[in-house]
């Protein structure tokens, strides 16, 4: 399932992101995808120990950790550090699969069980760029406003459509959850959401609402592997 996050970063924080990124060295994407993505890949990445991109990437990082609707949908255990890129000029990226083990700085592994992509550019300054995800009930295609972040399955077939006018900047990383079967999480997080959905018309103490919010811990406790 696609779930759009919005607001992740205010206007005032894109703006200050982007006055940054778009002064930074950026490098050929090529140069860090595998050997079947590269064939694909034409896009502009930063260098993962570029300050710059570490800097930025913990400010996302710190501010999902306190973004309700990402944690609910997410269940994060490990989250990769974000990691930036830059399509213009016709840049694209072909369909490919994200990589199922990935490796964070301190050497752990992380196992991908969703991907993320954080918007950096208003949708009226580019043309194309479409987030493109295969699913179930066919193709989706994402274009969110600058700030905004959508989760995918990091099973899915993606691609981004080439960009015809202007530049599309994003950040991007990879998520372990705590839930890796991806019906099992969303399952919870449609629980949690109606949970959330019954308002303040309830007392915080009704019973049914106390139940409610049990059985999601339960089945929590149930499924997550930490
Ligand atoms: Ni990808």
């Amino acid at each position: 399932m696609l779930i759009p996050v919005e607001g992740v970063l205010s206007g005032d924080e894109v703006r200050r992101f982007r006055a940054r990124l778009d002064r930074a060295a950026w490098q050929d994407g090529a140069r860090t995808a595998g050997t079947l993505a590269r064939a694909v890949k034409c896009n502009q990445q930063l260098a993962d120990e570029a300050p710059l991109a570490r800097e930025l990437g913990d400010a996302i990082v710190r501010r999902l950790g306190s973004t309700p609707l990402f944690i609910s949908a997410a269940l994060p255990s490990k989250i990769h550090p974000p990691k930036f890129n830059r399509y213009q000029g016709g840049g694209h990226y072909g369909a490919h699969v994200d990589s199922a083990v990935m490796h964070l700085p301190d050497g752990r592994a992380l196992r991908s069980d969703l991907s993320a992509t954080l918007f950096l550019t208003d949708p009226a300054d580019y043309d194309g760029g479409e987030l493109e995800v295969e699913g179930a009930f066919g193709i989706q295609a994402v274009k969110l406003a600058a700030g905004d972040l959508v989760l995918y399955p990091s099973s899915s077939l993606h691609r981004v459509t080439p960009v015809t006018r202007g530049a599309r900047v994003a950040a991007f990383f990879w998520i372990e959850s705590l839930v890796r079967c991806d019906s099992a999480r969303t399952a919870l997080f449609d629980l949690d959401q109606a949970i959330q959905g019954l308002g303040d018309g309830l007392p915080a103490d009704d019973p049914n609402r106390l139940r409610l919010t049990a059985v999601y811990h339960n089945l929590l406790r149930l499924w997550a592997a930490t």
